[in-house]
């Protein structure tokens, strides 16, 4: 019985060898290469190049395990997930300011947390695995950089927008004596909600989307006033908030080119991130 069992499973075995994963690259374009346009210094490089880039460009060397069925399935999944639904270093220029300062955000975290390059990866390939030093090294370059994108989204803004103080705080409010001001839930899942959807790159970069997410935010936006509950001072200082935040969501849904319309994401994403440094849920009852 068991041999018979064994048998069956390496026919199997043999069997599913035939169906091969397809190990062709897609084309690099020189222009829209991450370490190409960026051009870190000579350690960085070689950091993506060794760690990242396996998985998270058009350039995957694939190892000799991936001739072997099952295997070589898991891997090639991982590589579309990595490259398609992630992050493909190889098509870098191709993204949006706003898509290339939220996907260092998150390299960052990744980074930071141990979690990339996965595990799985470096079991295999132990001179991608990280030393302390270079997370450091790596974490820091990956912040200088997401600053001067948002730098340049910013400059944009203020030019386009003719409002030119660099040092103004993000949004005009007051804390409550050097504590959160407490908001309703309704509050604090409106303001998550339209995060979310501000969150999610879009699809294609057309005027038409992001005008579509201007109206998503208004939705949004409406239903918040109307389910809001404080009152006093929080609630004042709410107004505060929500005034310049409708008319930057205005401003998206009115945006004429795809530029304008990204930078104005991004600035309403920075705004509706800042609203979490001035108001706070109620606690739980404990
Ligand atoms: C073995 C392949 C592999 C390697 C090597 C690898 N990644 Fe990934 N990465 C993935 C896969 C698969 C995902 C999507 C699934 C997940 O998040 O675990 C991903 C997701 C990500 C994401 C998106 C996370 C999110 O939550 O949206 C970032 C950012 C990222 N990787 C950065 C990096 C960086 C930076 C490196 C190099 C230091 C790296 N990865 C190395 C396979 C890899």
């Amino acid at each position: 019985m068991l041999k018979k069992i064994g048998l069956a499973l390496f026919a199997i075995f043999v069997i599913i060898q035939f169906f091969r994963i397809d190990k062709t690259n897609p084309e690099v374009i020189a222009e829209n290469d991450f370490i190409n346009v960026v051009n870190p210094p000579e350690e960085i490089a070689a950091i993506i190049k060794t760690s990242c880039y396996n998985c998270h460009s058009n350039t995957t060397q694939y190892p000799w395990y991936s001739n072997v069925a099952p295997i070589s399935w898991w891997l090639k999944h991982h590589i579309n997930e990595a490259r398609e639904e992630e992050l493909n270093f190889s098509e870098w220029e191709t993204y949006n300011l706003a898509k290339k300062v939220n996907i260092l955000k998150e390299a960052i975290e990744e980074v930071e947390e141990g979690e990339m390059p996965l595990s799985s990866y470096t079991i295999m390939h132990s001179e991608s695995k990280l030393n302390a030093d270079q997370v450091k090294t790596l974490i820091h370059f990956f912040e200088t950089l997401k600053a001067e994108y948002e730098q340049e989204a910013q400059d944009f803004l203020n030019e386009s927008t003719k409002e030119e103080d660099d040092d103004e705080p993000i949004s005009n409010l007051k804390l409550n004596d050097g504590k959160k001001w407490i908001a309703n839930p309704e509050t604090i899942t409106g303001i998550n909600n339209m995060i979310a959807i501000l969150g999610d790159p879009v699809e294609e970069e057309r005027v038409i989307l992001y005008v579509a997410r201007g109206q998503q935010l208004m939705e949004e936006f409406k239903l918040l006033v109307s389910n809001c509950t404080m009152t006093g001072e929080a609630h004042d200082q709410l107004h505060n908030y929500i005034l310049p935040l409708k008319e930057k969501i205005e401003l998206l849904s009115n945006c004429e080119d795809t530029t304008a319309c990204d930078f104005t994401s991004l600035d309403i994403l920075r705004f509706l991130n800042d609203f979490n440094n001035y108001f706070e849920g109620e606690s739980l009852p404990s």
